[in-house]
Order: structure tokens, then sequence, then C-alpha cells
């Protein structure tokens, strides 16, 4: 049976701190569904299109890793993939609440699929979306932490 799993988030934008992840799971899965999710109330920089055109242009090389979009439960989107499994990535102690919380939540409403944890690398475990738009809105280096093309959306969205 094809081992499927989701990986949902806002990716607003990717950094490499989600393509840590992404690379990881893909040595356990056979396929990786990066699912970006429609959540306005984030007040995100990016819009989904836009968020989705960034990670198709990375992942381009890798055609086990695809990419969609989801409203409602991500449990049922899950279900609806056939994917046996929900991964997220663990940076530091100050995820694992959320994190717990969210994979209780989930294994409640459903227990067909299971959430894997993977703890982010040491090198990346400092890195998100919001730090990098903090940095990069601050004229601070954001090379090293999100890919070039990245970079240049981000360029992009503030003329610069
Ligand atoms: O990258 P993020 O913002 O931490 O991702 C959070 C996300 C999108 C995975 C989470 O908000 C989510 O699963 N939303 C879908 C709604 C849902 O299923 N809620 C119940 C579980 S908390």
């Amino acid at each position: 049976m094809k081992k499927i799993a989701v990986y949902p988030g806002s990716f607003d934008p990717i950094t490499f701190g989600h393509l840590d992840i992404i690379n990881r799971a893909l040595k356990i899965f056979d396929e990786v569904i990066i699912a970006v999710a429609h959540n306005e109330q984030k007040k995100p920089l990016f819009t989904v299109e836009e968020r989705v055109d960034m990670i198709k242009s990375v992942m381009k090389d890798n055609t086990r890793a695809t990419v969609d979009t989801f409203d409602g439960l991500l449990v049922d989107y899950a279900r609806s993939c056939k994917a046996q499994a929900i991964v997220r990535g663990l940076r530091a102690i100050s995820d694992f609440e959320y994190e717990l919380q969210m994979a209780q939540i989930n294994r409640g409403i459903s227990r067909e699929v299971e959430t894997v944890f993977l703890m982010t690398s040491v090198f990346y475990s400092f890195l998100s979306s919001s730090i990098v738009k903090e940095v990069y809105s601050l004229k601070g280096p954001i090379d090293g932490l999100v890919p070039p093309l990245v970079k240049k959306a981000l360029d992009a969205k503030f003329n610069r």
C-alpha cells in the first residue's frame, strides 16, 4: 500500500525549515502532499495561490511531493487524500503544547489518521515564516532562511 502523508501549514512563505521536514518525510512516505491552509484569519502576507506557486517551483524536481490547498477540517482533507498520516515539524518545547493539542483533537475526530512529528534540524530550530517576514521587513538578511525565489517574491511584495 502506498504510504501517503499530508504536510499541512500556512507556508507564508515556505522556508528552508519546511523543506527540511518535507525532504525527511519523503524518506518515510511514498508521497507527501504539501497542503496549504485557507486560513484568512491569520492575515497571510501571500495569497494561497502565491504560496502554492512558490512551493511548486521549489519542489518542481520532486515527483513524490505534490502541492494542494485545503479548507475545513484537516483530518477530513487527509482522509479525502487517503493519507495515513499528518506530518508536523517540532522545533522546540514551545511548539509542543499547540502541536499536542492539535494532534489530540485530530485523533479524537479520526483514528484513521496518525500525526507523525519530525524534529526540525537544529540548524533550523529558530526558523519560522513569521521570523523571516519580520527580519525582511526590518531590512535584515534572509539568505539561508528561504529559497532565492521566495526572497524574490518578498522583494516584489515590498516593492524592493
Ligand atoms: O503552519 P501553521 O499555521 O502552524 O498550520 C496550522 C494548520 C493549518 C495545520 C492548522 O491550523 C489546521 O490544521 N487547520 C485546519 C482546521 C482544523 O482541522 N482544525 C482542527 C485541528 S486544530
